[in-house]
């Protein structure tokens, strides 16, 4: 049987954190193995928000790639490729675009959402919200059709990105043919992994995140200072672990005992100091190997060049064709007509 065609992206914009290993990455680790898989650096799209920091775009880039290699996304089996050498989503972005009002961009929950979240951060009534922003989703369904993705796997945020898409497709085959294929999104079964705080997102801009970067004194300061159960004075008082992100993240690196820290925290049995250290051992165990590789692609940059240059490559001839249909489909195909 054929392999179905997955795609999907992440915007180059800091290092992998917790979150996204515990919440997506973990999901393509499984992916990579039963279906083709495209895997976008979007850095056209991290630049809507980030066109004022082209150095940061950039060099997060290969951090991004070479973060996504140490935790063992396999270059053999999936195509990491960079959205801006593919000069072909760009032009479907602006064929595409005719397609959607500007009602509907302004309706997608997501994009209402950032607007408002933008409105708060600047204090004004929107006026700096771009023509680029408003058209995200735009050009996220260039990414998605250009290479012909069947399944998008997506946290639940995304799901209006998705069906503006599929609502796109829907509009370009009604008027130009059946060229484009509708992709359904791949909800991942896993929750959204809380910070160290107790928040429900784990985030850089919330300063609650564990990032595969941090060194072992970095994860020692951020364990210390995580939020256990407030009702817990003494050591021996017994506690509720399931209020407790200590036990949370036990529960995400330490398996194997995590029964024993629960019944022990219950029942008084373990102190929170001795707790915290145990976890920053498991957690330092866990990410031993992400360390070591991340560590050799910091000394072969050229290596992860070339992981992007190939898998850059490999993504845009199925691109190239897919714009041959689209503009034959509408058209403007003109000197490929022999006329
Ligand atoms: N918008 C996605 C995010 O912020 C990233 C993304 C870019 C994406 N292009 C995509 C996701 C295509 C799925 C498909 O997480
Ligand atoms: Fe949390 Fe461990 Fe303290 Fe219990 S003993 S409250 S699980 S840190």
């Amino acid at each position: 049987m054929k392999k179905k065609i997955i795609l999907t992206g992440i915007r180059p914009t800091g290092n992998l954190h917790y979150g996204h290993l515990f919440g997506a990455c973990q999901n393509w680790l499984k992916l990579q193995d039963e279906y083709v898989f495209y895997l976008e650096i979007a850095d056209v799209q991290a630049l809507t928000d980030n066109f004022h920091s082209p150095n940061k775009v950039h060099s997060n880039v290969f951090e991004l790639t070479s973060d996504l290699l140490s935790i063992g996304i396999d270059p053999k089996k999936v195509h990491i490729f960079v959205q801006s050498q593919i000069p072909e989503i760009a032009e479907l972005t602006v064929f595409y675009s005719n397609l959607v009002t500007m009602a509907r961009l302004y309706r997608n929950p997501t994009v209402k959402t950032e607007i408002a979240q933008k409105k708060a951060l600047f204090g004004n009534d929107g006026e700096s919200v771009t023509y680029g922003f408003v058209g995200y989703p735009v050009s996220q369904a260039a990414d998605i059709t250009a290479f012909k993705g069947e399944l998008v796997p997506v946290g639940e945020d995304q799901l209006p990105l998705i069906e503006q898409c599929r609502e796109i497709v829907r509009k370009f085959n009604s008027i130009y043919g059946e060229v484009l294929k509708e992709p359904e999104p791949y909800l991942s079964k896993t929750p959204r992994i809380k910070g160290l705080d107790g928040n429900e997102k784990m985030g850089k801009s919330l300063g609650n995140a564990i990032f595969l970067v941090d060194d072992e004194e970095t994860i020692s300061k951020k364990v210390m200072r995580a939020v256990t159960d407030t009702q817990k004075i003494k050591k021996d008082d017994p506690a509720n672990p399931e209020v407790c992100m200590v036990y949370y993240y036990h529960k995400l690196v330490n398996q194997e005992n995590v029964d024993v820290v629960c019944e022990e925290c219950k029942k008084g049995a373990r102190g929170c100091v001795q707790c915290k250290k145990e976890l920053i051992e498991k957690m330092n165990e866990f990410m031993k190997e992400i360390r070591e590789k991340k560590q050799y692609y910091r000394e072969h940059p050229e290596e992860v060049l070339r992981i992007l240059e190939n898998g850059t490559k490999e993504a845009r001839s199925v691109a190239i064709s897919t714009m041959r249909d689209v503009k034959k489909a509408m058209q403007i195909d003109y000197f490929e007509r022999g006329e």
